[in-house]
């Protein structure tokens, strides 16, 4: 499903600012998201069923996917093809940011595809090495290239004609200051990918617990209704140009899978794989229930 939404005026995203602080109660510094996806990368690729495409996200069953290499690569191929409008015609000129890069399956796929030199960002430094190799092995490393740190903390670069960042942005400790870095280091008409999870506003008391286990298990720090997303990249200067909501084209476990695991990672064990299970359950039933919602939202820097 596609559509444009309404945007807020300034006020409310004044509003969402202190929302969007009070929404972060288990708080999680860089290091630790660091810890989180060192620890857990190894397993995410060889369990998580993407293989060559190499992704840390969610696979998309969207109509006519029907192979886990599509499934997989489908947020690769939908960022690529939002990017591609604002890019400038001139050969070998256009930079795109990643925002969160994990091991660069979505910057590899996104340079294989469009005429663009790739920075990618991400926390972990197994990450990058596994992103830089993997350029390496593709032929990519003079258009795609990796660095460590955090992309609260972005060096500076020249501005760019795109970015987006997958699965990322509930990790962001500060969410207005997410859209502020984003359009500082973006040219006017660049457009702005975002892939995540966003929390329904209409949510009831049940899902608390859920959501909360969800937030806890996956390490995040931002988990907001679209609407105030919206009001925050508006606010930052940011016109939206499209919505899809991807969540019925997500799959869970089996239901009986889903009880045992859900039940058996109630034990608090202290492993990182534990932890993203226990989350990862948590997340299945809130999907499945209503509470959050996969999201892929476009922006246009105005
Ligand atoms: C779920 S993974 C998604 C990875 C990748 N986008 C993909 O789709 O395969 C989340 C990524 O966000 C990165 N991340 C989280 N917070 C970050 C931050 N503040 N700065 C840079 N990267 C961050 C993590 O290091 C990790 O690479």
């Amino acid at each position: 499903m596609k559509e444009v939404r309404g945007q807020v005026g300034s006020e409310a995203a004044d509003e969402v600012r202190g929302q969007a602080r009070s929404h972060q109660d288990g708080s999680y510094n860089p290091q630790q998201i660091a810890q989180y996806y060192d620890s857990n990368t190894a397993r995410f690729l060889s369990l998580g069923g993407s293989g060559d495409v190499a992704a840390i996200h969610r696979a998309i069953w969207a109509p006519g996917v029907t192979t886990q290499a599509q499934a997989f690569g489908f947020l690769n191929q939908l960022v690529a093809n939002a990017l591609q409008p604002a890019l400038p015609e001139e050969t070998g000129a256009a930079r795109v940011l990643d925002l969160g890069c994990g091991v660069g399956g979505t910057a590899t796929l996104v340079a294989q595809t469009l005429d663009v030199h790739v920075t990618g960002v991400t926390l972990s430094p197994a990450q990058v090495q596994l992103a830089q190799q993997r350029a390496e092995a593709l032929g990519l490393a003079s258009r795609v290239n990796f660095a460590l740190g955090s992309f609260s903390a972005m060096p500076e670069l020249p501005a760019s004609h795109g970015a987006y960042a997958i699965e990322s942005f509930v990790h962001a400790d500060d969410a207005a200051g997410f859209f502020t870095m984003a359009a500082k280091h973006l040219l006017p008409g660049a457009r702005l990918v975002l892939c995540d999870d966003f929390l329904n506003p209409r949510h009831t008391a049940e899902a608390k617990a859920c959501v909360a286990r969800f937030r806890r298990g996956w390490h995040l720090n931002t988990l907001l209704s679209e609407e105030d997303t919206c009001a925050l990249a508006q606010s930052a200067g940011f016109r939206l140009v499209e919505v899809q909501d991807l969540s019925a084209h997500l799959r869970g476990f089996h239901p009986l899978l889903l009880w045992a695991v859900s039940t058996l990672t109630r034990v608090p064990l202290p492993w990182a794989y534990w932890h993203n299970l226990a989350g990862g359950t948590a997340l299945q039933r809130c999907v499945k229930k209503g509470w959050t919602r996969y999201l892929a939202l476009i922006w246009e820097r105005v």
